[in-house]
C-alpha cells in the first residue's frame, strides 16, 4: 500500500513540476483533484488536474459548485475589474504590514469551514441576538485583519453597489494576500458566492480543528466539508506563514501529560526555543507569540513541511500529519515546493468552494460585511 501510494504521489508530484514549470503559472483548472485513487483507508489522492482541453469555454467559464470559473462579475459590474480592485487594495495592505497576508488566509479557512465560505465569519454581534456569533467563538478571537476586507467592500460598493458578496471578497483576499510574495495570481478563483444570514459561535468550536487533534480528528473534519487527506496536507501548508499565541501551545510545551512534563513529539533542542519564547519572568506567558515557521513567517514556502520532519511542527496538529503513512509520504512529497505550492492551489479551490451559497434564492448579497441586510 505505502509503496502504491508513494509511486503515485511521485508521478503526481512529477507532472505538477512540469505543469508549474512549463507554464510558469500555477495550474489550476476548476480546482477539482481530478479523478481520485481512493482506497479502503481512505488514502486518496489527486491524479492530474481536471482540464478543460475537449470543451470550449464559454464567456462564463465552467462551474465548481455552482461558482464560476471566468467573468462571473463582467455582466453585473461591466467596466469594472473586480478582482483588480481586490488585489490592489490587498496588495496595498500587505505590502505595508506584511503579516497581513496570513491573517487574510486564516479569514478564509475560518469563514469555509463553518455553514461554508459565505461570510458568516464577518458578522459582527448584534445587540437583539441572544446567541454568540461566529467572530466571538474562541477559535476565532485571534483572527484579526477584517478591516482590509471593509476597506475592500467599500470599494466595490461605490463601483458596482449591492453587487460583489463578501464571501467572494474573503476568498479573492485570501489569495491575493498569498500572492503579494510572488507578484502574480497563484490560483485562479471561481467567483458567485453570496453571503449567508446565519452566524453561530456553537458551530465555530465543533467544525473547526483544535490545535491539540489528532489525525483521526482532522480527517474526520475534512471529510465532513468533502476535503481529503491530501487537502488536509497541502492546507496545513499555511502554517508556512504565521503567528501563533503562546496559550495556544502551552501545555504542549509545559505540561503535557499534566505532570510539568513536554510534549516528546517535539526535537527537544526545538522545545527548548520555544519555551524560551513563551515564558516571561520565567512563568509561561499565553499572551506571547511565536512565528510559526522561524525567520520565515512572511515567505510562503515549503518550509512547513520540512520543519515537521525535523519534529518542528508547532502544533500537536502538524506533528499528528506524520502518524499517517499515506500523509507522511506527502508531507515528505511537499518538501518540494513546486509540488506544495501546486496542490496547495488546488486544495484552495477546494476549500473554497465548499458549501457555497450560489442560487438567486440562497443568501443575499451584503451592503456590508458586519452586517445582514
Ligand atoms: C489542520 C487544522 C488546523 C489547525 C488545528 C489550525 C490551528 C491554528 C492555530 C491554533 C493557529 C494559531 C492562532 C493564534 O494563536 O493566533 C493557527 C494559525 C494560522 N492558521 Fe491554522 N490551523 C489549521 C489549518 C489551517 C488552514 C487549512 C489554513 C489555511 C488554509 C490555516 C491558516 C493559518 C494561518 C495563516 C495562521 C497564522 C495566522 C496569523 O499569523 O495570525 N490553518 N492555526
Amino acid at each position: 500500500m505505502a509503496s502504491i501510494a508513494s509511486t503515485s504521489v511521485l508521478f503526481v508530484t512529477l507532472l505538477q513540476y512540469f505543469l508549474v514549470i512549463g507554464t510558469l503559472n500555477i495550474s489550476v483548472c476548476n480546482g477539482d483533484h481530478g479523478k481520485k485513487i481512493s482506497t479502503n483507508n481512505g488514502d486518496q489522492h489527486h491524479s492530474s488536474p481536471k482540464h478543460h482541453g475537449d470543451k470550449i469555454d464559454d464567456d462564463e467559464g465552467d462551474d465548481i459548485h455552482g461558482l464560476k470559473m471566468k467573468n462571473f462579475y463582467r455582466k453585473s459590474c461591466p467596466n469594472v475589474d473586480v478582482e483588480k480592485i481586490v488585489e490592489s487594495i490587498t496588495w496595498k495592505n500587505v505590502g505595508a504590514n506584511p503579516s497581513l497576508g496570513a491573517k487574510l488566509l486564516r479569514i478564509h479557512y475560518h469563514d469555509c469551514f463553518v455553514r461554508g465560505c459565505d461570510a458568516s465569519l464577518l458578522l459582527d454581534p448584534t445587540t437583539n441576538e441572544a446567541t454568540q456569533v461566529e467572530k466571538e467563538a474562541r477559535p476565532n478571537l485571534s483572527l484579526t485583519g477584517y478591516e482590509v476586507i471593509d476597506e475592500i467592500k467599500t470599494r466595490l460598493e461605490q463601483e458596482c453597489p449591492g453587487t460583489v458578496s463578501c464571501a467572494d471578497i474573503v476568498a479573492l483576499a485570501a489569495r491575493d494576500g498569498v500572492s503579494f510574495q510572488f507578484q502574480k495570481q497563484m490560483w485562479k478563483v471561481p467567483l458567485g458566492r453570496r453571503d449567508g444570514r446565519v452566524s453561530l459561535a456553537s458551530e465555530a468550536l465543533t467544525d473547526l480543528p483544535s490545535a491539540s487533534s489528532n489525525f483521526t480528528t482532522l480527517l474526520r473534519l475534512f471529510s465532513r466539508k468533502g476535503l481529503d487527506k491530501v487537502d488536509l496536507v497541502a492546507l496545513s501548508g499555511a502554517h508556512t506563514i504565521g503567528i501563533a499565541h503562546c496559550g495556544v501551545i502551552s501545555r504542549r510545551l509545559f505540561n503535557f501529560t499534566g505532570k510539568g512534563d513536554t510534549d516528546p513529539s517535539i526535537e527537544p533542542a526545538y522545545a527548548e526555543i520555544l519555551k524560551a519564547k513563551c515564558t516571561t519572568n520565567n512563568k509561561p506567558s499565553s499572551g506571547n507569540i511565536i512565528e510559526m515557521d522561524p525567520n520565515s513567517s512572511i515567505a510562503f514556502d515549503n518550509h512547513y513541511y520540512i520543519n515537521i520532519n525535523e519534529k518542528k511542527g508547532v502544533f500537536q496538529s502538524d506533528a499528528a500529519l506524520l502518524t499517517d503513512s499515506f500523509s507522511a509520504t506527502l508531507v515528505k512529497e511537499f518538501e518540494n515546493g513546486n509540488a506544495f505550492l501546486a496542490n496547495f492551489a488546488k486544495s484552495m479551490v477546494n476549500m473554497g468552494a465548499m458549501e457555497v451559497l450560489t442560487r438567486e434564492d440562497q443568501g443575499e448579497i451584503r451592503k456590508q460585511c458586519r452586517f445582514v441586510n
